[in-house]
């Protein structure tokens, strides 16, 4: 099938940043991955990618996050979204893709996960390809783990490498507020910390579970609405890993929980730390104070949509 036409207008999308709040580790499979097991809340921080009529393959990026780590090239993973969706659809035409972007660049939070997901979406559009949902979550979990779950957003338990998704029922809205660092953290780089800290560790703690789950009091939290009984549960394997890569990350997380956060935990891979807050007046306050010790903080509820286009 060769496809060359599609909409002459720019196409518009976001798609959420997330968070973990829960991510349960086990051992490294011969795929160079970890089995897992999380589950994955959509936040009010969007990336935004326009997919623009072009006959190359090109990029540009701008936002309000530090910029310097992010690839201009063919390892851009927004690029390498749009070269699959066309290899995938045997579409032969280009794209120029603008990016700006608001979610922390190598924090943990999955922005480069969001970008992928907004450029399947907008250049399926703009080209006219039409995959549909099954076919764009296909082609997602190729780009990587989180991508799949930037595509379905809200609130959803992964499993196997994280892309396996099943949506969790949440009710209400989270008030979160984000602690960004300056220096990023290499995903590979805090798995393979992980593994190293569970070698040196082997005699010490308990051996990583075979078949990890999410735990029933988080689905339940979950399903309550309920903050305060959340907090208690929040739990991210890699922490340990994070910390040891960026001990600064303790401190950030202990201000946090004693300036009325109900609990704090690293994102993901890190080094952006989430804090859970009562409400949002608490989550302002935690921001302020945040802000004063010379922290970027950031608020954000959710869970919020997937990738759609916008008007
Ligand atoms: O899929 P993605 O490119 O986001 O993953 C980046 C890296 O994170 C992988 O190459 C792997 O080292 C690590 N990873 C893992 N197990 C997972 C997800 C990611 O070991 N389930």
């Amino acid at each position: 099938m060769t496809l060359s036409a599609g909409a002459a207008q720019p196409v518009r999308v976001r798609a959420p940043g997330k968070v973990n709040i829960v991510l349960r580790v086990g051992s490294l499979q011969d795929d160079g991955y970890h089995d897992l097991a999380t589950a994955f809340q959509a936040l009010s921080l969007y990336e935004h990618v326009t997919a623009h009529p072009a006959s190359g393959m090109s990029v540009e990026v701008s936002g309000t996050v530090a910029l310097d780590r992010v690839p201009l090239d063919e390892r851009n993973i927004a690029v390498r979204a749009a070269r699959l969706l066309a290899e995938r659809t045997g579409f032969d035409g280009g794209v120029h893709l603008e990016i700006v972007k608001h979610v922390p660049v190598t924090g943990g939070m999955g922005g480069g996960s969001a970008d992928a997901a907004a450029t399947l979406v907008a250049c399926d559009a703009l080209w006219g390809t039409g995959l549909g949902r099954d076919r764009l979550l296909h082609i997602a979990a190729e780009l990587g783990a989180d991508v799949p779950f930037a595509l379905v957003g809200g609130t959803a338990v992964g499993t196997g490498r994280g892309d396996v998704l099943s949506p969790a029922l949440a009710t209400g809205q989270f008030e979160w507020v984000l602690a960004l660092s300056e220096h990023g953290l290499s995903t590979p780089e805090v798995y393979a910390e992980l593994d190293r800290h569970r070698a040196r560790h082997r005699l010490d703690i308990a051996p990583p579970p075979s078949a990890p789950t999410v735990p029933d009091e988080v689905l339940q939290a979950l399903r309550a609405g309920d903050p305060t009984m959340l907090a208690e549960v929040l739990s991210n394997d890699l922490q340990a890993a994070a910390f040891h890569l960026a001990p600064g990350l303790i401190d950030v997380v202990e201000l946090g929980e004693g300036n009325g956060a109900l609990a704090g935990i690293v994102s993901g891979s890190g080094p952006t730390v989430a804090f859970l807050a009562a409400d949002q007046d608490a989550a302002i306050g935690l921001q302020v104070a945040l802000s004063a010790a010379g922290l970027v903080a950031v608020r954000a509820h959710g869970p919020v949509p997937g990738a759609r286009i916008e008007p």
